[in-house]
């Protein structure tokens, strides 16, 4: 049964048994080394970017939204030892990769299980994309990181639809769209098309969003 139809309104639901689906995939897809892989090359402009926006890290609470294998985090705990990284994802499996030293939990980012402002920041890599009840999962993350905290979403562009093979739950962005639901939380927001080295143009396909709360 094709799904795809379900998931073009903004008022999709992550009902339970949608919930379970997109954590079975992911589930598997832990398996798939080649397209979800558990470590990054730490050069490259999503990782430069997520740091200085991030900025000074020592002694600060980070979360990794969706970490997935915790590839990012990997890299931000093996440079800023100093600070507390944590993932979050909704699959046991994929997190059962995430690096010593990252402290991890299992929940969906549409209901975080921590506290309002207990990250100084956070960032959210390819993840988004897959929370169905984006604008719930916005308000979790911006409600989680205090006042003053840095937010980076880095996630594909609405423009660039079509051009790989998605599951039918999987939502693509445009700038204006989440630029304004971060703006009901935050000060100070934009956005800019990236790629994954800082000297090669941006080819459409990705978009990072900055926010400071
Ligand atoms: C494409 S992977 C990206 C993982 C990681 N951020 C990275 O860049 O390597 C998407 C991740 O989002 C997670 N995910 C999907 N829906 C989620 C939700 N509602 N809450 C938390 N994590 C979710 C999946 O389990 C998967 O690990």
């Amino acid at each position: 049964m094709n799904w795809r139809h379900l998931f073009s309104r903004r008022s999709a639901r992550l009902t339970g048994e949608l919930r379970a689906r997109i954590r079975a995939s992911f589930d598997r897809a832990a398996g798939d080394e080649v397209h979800f892989p558990a470590t990054i090359d730490p050069r490259i402009y999503h990782v430069k970017l997520i740091r200085r926006h991030l900025g000074e890290l020592t002694g600060r609470r980070v979360l990794d939204v969706g970490c997935g294998k915790g590839r990012f985090a990997r890299v931000l705990h093996d440079q800023e030892p100093a600070a507390e990284i944590c993932g979050l994802d909704l699959s046991l499996e994929m997190l059962r990769f995430a690096p010593a030293g990252v402290c991890v939990c299992a929940g969906s980012m549409t209901e975080l299980p921590f506290s309002d402002a207990a990250f100084d920041a956070a960032y959210a890599t390819e993840s988004l994309e897959h929370a169905v009840e984006i604008d719930k999962a916005v308000s979790e993350i911006c409600r989680v990181v205090k006042p003053g905290g840095r937010i980076v979403i880095i996630d594909k562009n609405a423009r660039a639809s079509g051009r790989l093979q998605t599951p039918e739950w999987e939502r693509w962005f445009t700038r204006r769209e989440l630029e304004g639901l971060l703006r009901r939380h935050c000060r100070h927001v934009e956005s800019r098309d990236i790629s994954y080295w800082e000297d090669v143009p941006p080819d459409g396909l990705f978009l990072a969003w900055l926010a400071v709360k």
